[in-house]
């Protein structure tokens, strides 16, 4: 997969380099390139925002460094030249090559192997739709993903309208731009990547995979500070441990995201296990489970 990100703090992004990601890059399953929006204006202050039409606090980001940045990154990916001389800017904004197993080195200036394939252009934004698991699996199926991380009171709309194919929130708070988004998103994409994980099997099991939270986790010792693992799990009975963790983790997600069981499959066992525990089952559920 490649990953492209366009922000005006590349590095952020050094921590691209390290763990599952860094490993991924070493390992060439992942080719990111970082570029510096700055990189891509024409004025001595490399300004990137201006005061917002219409008044109010707060500076919103400019549509040429943005249209420019996009058209030498995505190549022709956007609807309608928002700026002139696509091609006279190419690579201007690369901070790219640093760190692990970045073949990007080699991207400024020249014919990128992806020219005129499309990516999936994704700007982080708290307006966006929320980021969740599925998308994340979808996201991971593209073989080229561009991130756009806005600052201050965000992008101009036309940039957006000309080259977003996804607009993510994190969630229903406020970040100071896009960029520890981005970092989230890549996290949660990247390890989903065939090869990415050590083990493939881990990420089946995940919290939301399965459409509910995951329930506890232990390791060694069997007893710390007077806290026992539960006996189940020192059995050897696999059953009976499948069992316990699928109550483990349907108490769990009743406890914190009931909205969650709303949506999930589940069995009849499911269902006696919710009861038996007084927890109220979903009206569509018990509605579904009568049927
Ligand atoms: N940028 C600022 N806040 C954000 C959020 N909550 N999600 C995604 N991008 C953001």
């Amino acid at each position: 997969m490649r990953i492209d990100i366009i922000t005006i703090f590349p590095d952020y992004f050094a921590a691209l380099d390290l763990s599952l990601v860094g490993k991924a890059r070493t390992r060439g399953l992942l080719d990111v390139a970082v570029h510096d929006l700055r990189g891509y204006t024409d004025d001595p202050h490399r300004s990137v925002d201006d005061a917002a039409y219409g008044g109010g606090p707060g500076m919103v980001m400019s549509p040429q460094p943005w249209g420019r940045a996009l058209e030498s990154v995505a190549g022709g990916a956007g609807d309608a030249g928002i700026t002139a001389g696509r091609g006279d800017t190419a690579g201007r904004g690369d901070t790219a090559g640093r760190g692990a197993g970045a073949p990007s080195a080699g991207r400024a200036g020249g014919a990128h192997p992806d020219a005129g394939r499309r990516p999936r252009i994704v700007f982080p934004t708290p307006s966006g739709v929320p980021f969740t698991q599925r998308l994340s699996r979808e996201l991971a199926e593209q073989a080229w993903l561009v991130f756009c991380c806005g600052r201050y009171e965000g992008i101009d709309r036309r940039v957006l309208d000309a080259w977003a194919d996804d607009e993510v929130s994190l969630g229903d708070y406020v970040l100071a731009g896009g960029e520890v988004a981005t970092l989230a998103i890549v996290e949660a994409v990247t390890r989903l990547v065939p090869g990415v994980l050590g083990n493939e099997e881990s990420a089946g099991d995940d919290s939301f995979s399965t459409g509910l939270l995951e329930g506890p986790v232990y390791t060694r010792p069997a007893s710390f500070d007077g806290r026992a693992v539960p006996d189940v799990l020192l059995s050897g009975d696999h059953a009976a441990v499948h069992r316990w963790r699928r109550v483990q983790s349907l108490l769990t997600t009743a406890a914190r995201r009931p909205d969650l069981l709303a949506r999930a499959t589940l069995s009849r066992d499911d269902v006696a296990v919710l009861e038996a525990a007084g927890v109220g089952v979903p009206a569509e559920i018990a509605r579904r489970m009568a049927q």
